[in-house]
C-alpha cells in the first residue's frame, strides 16, 4: 500500500479528532505511566492523551514513515518509533494501549487482541476504536466508482486492505480469558454518534 498523506489526512482534523476525545473520556486512568498510542499517525490521537496525563512516557508506533515524521514534527512531547502492530511488542507492560482508527488495518483480531491485552500491566487498560463502516453508503459508492474504467487495475487490491472485523459478542469471546468481569463501559459500546459513521469504541482491563 502506498505510504499515508498526512496532509490529505489533515483536512478533516475535526471531525476525525471526535471518536478520540470519547474514547479518550471512557478511559478509567488517574495517573497512567506509561502509554502506547498504536497507530499514532500524525499525531491527532498522540496530543489528547499527552494532554490528559502530561506526566506519561507516550510512545506513538505507526508503520507509516510521512505520519511519524508529522507526529515529530507536530506532537514532540512523545516518542515515536515506525513499528508495526502486528508483531512489535513493548520493552516493559505500560499502564494503556490506546488505539484509534488503526485496529480496522491489522489482521487477524483473534490474535491480535488477545496480544494487545498481554501488553498490560495488571489494571491496565486496552482502549481502541475501529470505524466499521464498509457498509456504509459512502463506502458502497466508492467501491462502485473503483469497479467501473478506468479503475479496476489499479485498485484490485484494495477492497482487501481493510480487516474483516469480529461483532461484539466474537470480541469479547476472544478477550474473554483475559479480561475483568467488568468492562470500562459495561458492556461494548456500538455507536452512531457522529455522522452516519458506525464504530466499536470499547476500553478492557486485564484479569
Ligand atoms: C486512520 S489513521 C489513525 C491515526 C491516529 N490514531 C488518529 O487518530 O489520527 C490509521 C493509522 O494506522 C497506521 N497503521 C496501519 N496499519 C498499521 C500497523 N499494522 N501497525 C501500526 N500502525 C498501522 C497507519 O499508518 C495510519 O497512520
Amino acid at each position: 500500500m502506498a505510504d499515508w498523506n498526512p496532509e490529505l489526512y489533515a483536512r478533516f482534523a475535526d471531525e476525525r479528532a471526535r471518536p478520540v476525545h470519547d474514547l479518550l473520556a471512557r478511559v478509567p486512568l488517574a495517573s497512567p505511566e506509561r502509554i502506547v498510542d498504536l497507530g499514532c499517525g500524525a499525531g491527532a490521537s498522540t496530543a489528547p492523551l499527552l494532554a490528559r496525563w502530561p506526566g506519561a512516557q507516550v510512545l506513538g508506533i505507526d508503520t507509516s514513515p510521512a505520519m511519524i515524521a508529522e507526529a515529530q514534527a507536530k506532537v514532540p512531547g512523545a516518542r515515536y518509533e515506525i513499528a508495526d502492530g502486528a508483531t512489535w511488542t513493548p520493552d516493559a507492560p505500560v499502564d494503556l494501549v490506546f488505539s484509534n482508527a488503526t485496529l480496522q488495518w491489522i489482521p487477524d483480531h483473534p490474535t491480535l487482541l488477545p496480544r494487545l491485552m498481554g501488553w498490560l500491566k495488571p489494571g491496565g487498560v486496552l482502549a481502541v476504536q475501529i470505524p466499521d463502516n464498509l457498509d456504509e453508503p459512502s463506502h458502497a459508492s466508492m467501491r462502485a466508482v473503483a469497479a467501473e474504467a478506468p479503475f479496476p487495475d489499479a485498485l484490485k487490491d484494495a477492497a482487501g486492505a481493510r480487516t474483516k472485523l469480529l461483532s461484539y459478542e466474537a470480541t469479547w469471546d476472544v478477550l474473554a480469558p483475559t479480561r475483568a468481569p467488568s468492562t470500562c463501559g459495561g458492556r461494548p459500546m456500538s455507536t452512531r454518534s457522529w455522522g452516519p459513521r458506525r464504530s466499536s469504541r470499547w476500553c478492557v482491563r486485564p484479569a
